[in-house]
């Protein structure tokens, strides 16, 4: 079993110190980041965009797994590599998921798909094929500081047992109010990667949390 690996989601930073911020989670121990694109179409709100993944990029070497929570990412695959997104996470509930996976492939980045709180894990079983990884989200997208709901942990299982089952080899995150207090049983239901904002920047001593989210 491959070890936990924790990625601080940049949505609950401090936008005015993002650098100050990113080096005090890479410092902590972060695996990678996770930066939360929102476009008020697909999700309602709008957080950030190319120019931000482009600054971060000029301020670490961690990974930077991009979630992008838009209705039509097709035309923004290619822009964001050139700003250094190294994986796009894109959602299963778009029906260009397909295509879009495709671009991401083309692009050489690694591809990710995101099942939001009200679609069944089922969704992602036609795609398992062509992904580096899988995101489960444990709260309605669009918002960081909302509260985990439990209902996630079953999705992992099934998930989880269902690649098993296919002789694949696909890391399983979660995304949405991971804390210390719930990180355990994520872990335990199967995640590999817990994507934190809130618990992590919220906190004096980000090293600690990321700690504690590892176990
Ligand atoms: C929600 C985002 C999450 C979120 C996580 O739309 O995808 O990544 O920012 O933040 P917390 O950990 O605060 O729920
Ligand atoms: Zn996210």
């Amino acid at each position: 079993m491959n070890a936990t690996r924790i990625g601080p989601s940049l949505l609950a930073a401090d936008f005015a110190r993002l650098a100050e911020d990113i080096g005090r989670v890479e410092r902590g121990g972060a695996d990678f980041l996770h930066l939360d694109v929102m476009d008020g179409h697909f999700v309602p709100n709008i957080s950030f965009g190319l120019p931000v993944v482009a600054a971060v990029r000029q301020t670490t070497r961690l990974e930077l797994n991009t979630h992008l929570m838009l209705q039509d990412p097709l035309p923004f695959i290619g822009p964001f590599k050139e700003a250094g997104a190294d994986s796009l996470v894109v959602h299963v509930e778009l029906e260009s998921a397909q295509a879009v996976l495709g671009t991401i492939r083309q692009h050489g980045l690694q591809c990710g798909l995101a099942v939001n709180p009200k679609t069944p894990v089922s969704a992602l079983y036609p795609y398992l094929d062509e992904l580096d990884s899988v995101l489960v989200m444990s709260v309605e997208p669009g918002f960081g500081g909302q509260a985990f709901q439990p209902a996630a942990l079953d999705k992992i299982r099934d998930l989880c047992a269902e690649i098993e089952r296919r002789g694949l080899d696909i890391p399983v995150g979660i995304d949405g109010g991971v804390h210390p207090g719930n990180a355990a049983a994520c872990r335990r239901a199967g995640a590999q990667c817990l994507v934190a904002g809130s618990a992590v920047f919220n906190s004096p001593d980000p090293a600690r949390v990321i700690a504690d989210l590892r176990g």
